[in-house]
This record gives C-alpha cells, structure tokens and sequence, in this order.
C-alpha cells in the first residue's frame, strides 16, 4: 500500500466534519477555510463526528484546566483538524500547539493557512512573524510539520524543532492514525513519550472490538478504500488497546465505546444533536458506535489524578 490511501483518509474524515458542521452538529467557523467542497453525509456519519470531536476537545479542555496554561498538545497525524482555532477562540490557554502529519497533507495544510486571515489572526507573535521552513510553519504557540511517524528519530528530530517541551503537560492526541503504523513502529513511538513525557494524557480515538462479525466487516469496508490498517490487531478489544499502552511505559489506560461516550457528554446538548436529523438506522448506528472508543492512557508523575478526567 502506497501512502495515497492514508493520505486521503484526511480528506475523508474533513469532508464528514465539514457536513457535520454545515447541519449544525457543533459550531466550527474554521473548517470551511480547509473544505470548500463537499457531499453532505449520512446521519450516522453525522452522529459518529460529532461523539468523536466532542470527546476529544472536551478531554483536551479537562487536560488544560487540571495542569496549567504551561501545558502542551501535540497532535499526531492532525490532517485538517481544527482543534488548534476551536481552542483559541474559546479562550482555552496553552503554551505550545503542535501537529504532525505526511507532508503531502502538511503542505496542503501550511497553503490553507498562509492564505486566510481567520487562520492567521490566531497566532499570537509580538512581531507578528510566523515562520515557514522546509515546509513547515512555526509561529509562537503553533508548529506545522511534515514528518513520517513511523521514523521515531525523524519524529524526534522535528519535535526539537517545535520546541515541544518534555519537562511540561502534554497532551497528545491520535484520531484514527496509530491503526495505520506497522505494530512496531507504534510500540516505539508510544514507548518514546512514555519516556519523555513525565505529564501526559494520550487520547487515541479509533476501531475497538473489530474481532467480531460487525468489526470484520467494517474492517474489509476500510480495508477496501485502499487502506492496509496495518496496526489493526491492537484494535481487537479494550484489552489489547489498553495493553499497547500499559505494556510501552505508559501508567494506565482506559476505554470507553463511543455509546458509552454519548450517554456521558453533556445530555442537552445531546439531546439537541438527536433532534437535529431523522435516524432510519439506530442499530446500524449504535454497532458503528460500539466499534469504536476513545481510548486514554496516562503519565501522571505530579499526580493529576490524569486518570478520573472524562468529558464533563
Ligand atoms: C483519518 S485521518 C485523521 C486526521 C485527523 N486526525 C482528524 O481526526 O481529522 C489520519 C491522518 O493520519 C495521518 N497519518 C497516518 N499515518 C501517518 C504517518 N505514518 N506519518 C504521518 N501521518 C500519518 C494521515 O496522513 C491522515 O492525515
């Protein structure tokens, strides 16, 4: 497999968010800058984003909140993610943004942004600079960079260059991308930061449980989009999810199914969500739901209590 097909799994998952956002799912005024076209999606689609995005920003805002505006994100295989903007306007504080991705999605990325003001607006420089070099983008809180995850000293190499800081808070967060990396080139990337990073939350969001009838399905669907999902076998349960985590230095994990993940966030909102489109299919729905979790892991040397954030 060439890196094509994970490559468009970007366009893919902007193109459900940007439809997701245009029915009013969640309010995302950046995503129009990075998806200009698109077909609106399925309500299922609709559902499955909004749990996704909704889990991730609001551990991400739980992380923040519980350690300090010295804290760090760094996004692994970010895509177009919008997370950076959506915290900024919110008022969220952090000292230091940083995504990671191939660099046929970063340059697309670094172009989007050098074009638009409502991007560029939320770099805070005193001088105003933000920087580009071999393709990437670094202004004082945000860092850009293209690089091949699964080349640890590569990763290594370019985080020193985004002045990521191993002494400060990190969160770090994963949307659909560990299942791509061959086992091993995950194990030594997980194992890294559990070396390096003495406060850390990681949210990994992706298939759990795809070793039943359901998930093999969903597994050959994926699959058949040209994708290998080379790293799949730690995607079999929570257990084993946990286990890559456990098992590389990290001190805990949980999981939780993305339905476990809808009866927790805030119940007016999702009751808002729910009336927004008509379901014909609530049981294709909740199999697609039960087949994928938000998955946590945690290094908590100053004792955070890393382990009890959830999303409320
Ligand atoms: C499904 S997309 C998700 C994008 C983004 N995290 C989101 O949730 O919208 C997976 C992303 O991981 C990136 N990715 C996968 N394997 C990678 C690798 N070995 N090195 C760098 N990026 C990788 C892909 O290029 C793609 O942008």
């Amino acid at each position: 497999m060439g890196q094509e097909g994970v490559i468009m799994t970007n366009d893919d998952a902007s193109a459900c968010k940007r439809s997701a956002v245009a029915q009013g799912y969640w309010d995302d005024p950046f995503i129009p800058y990075f998806v200009r076209s698109f077909e609106r999606k399925a309500p299922e689609i609709h559902r499955g984003y909004y749990a996704r995005t909704q889990a991730v920003q609001r551990l991400t805002e739980a992380f923040l909140a519980r350690c300090g505006d010295q804290s760090q994100v760094l996004s692994l295989g970010a895509g177009f993610d919008t997370l950076y903007w959506r915290l900024k306007s919110a008022g969220v504080r952090f000292s230091n943004y940083v995504e990671l991705d191939f660099p046929m999605v970063t340059t697309r990325k670094l172009m989007y942004i050098q074009r638009q003001k409502g991007l560029l607006s939320a770099f805070q420089s005193e001088d105003g600079e933000v920087r580009i070099s071999r393709s990437g983008l670094h202004a004082d809180d945000y860092h850009l960079m293209p690089v091949d995850l699964a080349r640890l000293a590569d990763v290594r190499d370019v985080l020193s260059q985004c002045a990521l800081r191993p002494d400060r808070p990190t969160v770090v967060l994963a949307e659909c991308v560990l299942v791509y990396l061959e086992p091993t080139a995950a194990r030594q990337l997980l194992a890294h930061l559990a070396a390096t990073l003495a406060t850390a939350l990681f949210v990994n969001y992706e298939m759990v449980g795809v070793d039943d009838r359901f998930g093999q399905i969903l597994v050959k669907n994926v699959r058949g989009r040209g994708c290998d999902l080379a790293g799949i076998d730690a995607c079999n349960s929570d257990d084993t999810q946990i286990q890559r985590f456990t098992d590389t230095g990290w001190d805990g994990a949980r999981v939780w199914r993305m339905d476990d993940v809808l009866r927790l966030l805030p119940a007016a909102d999702v009751a808002r969500m729910e009336r927004l489109e008509l379901l014909d299919e609530l049981d294709v729905l909740l199999q697609l739901l039960q087949h994928y979790g938000i998955v946590v892991a945690w290094r908590d040397a100053a004792d955070h209590d890393l382990g009890q954030l959830d999303f409320t």
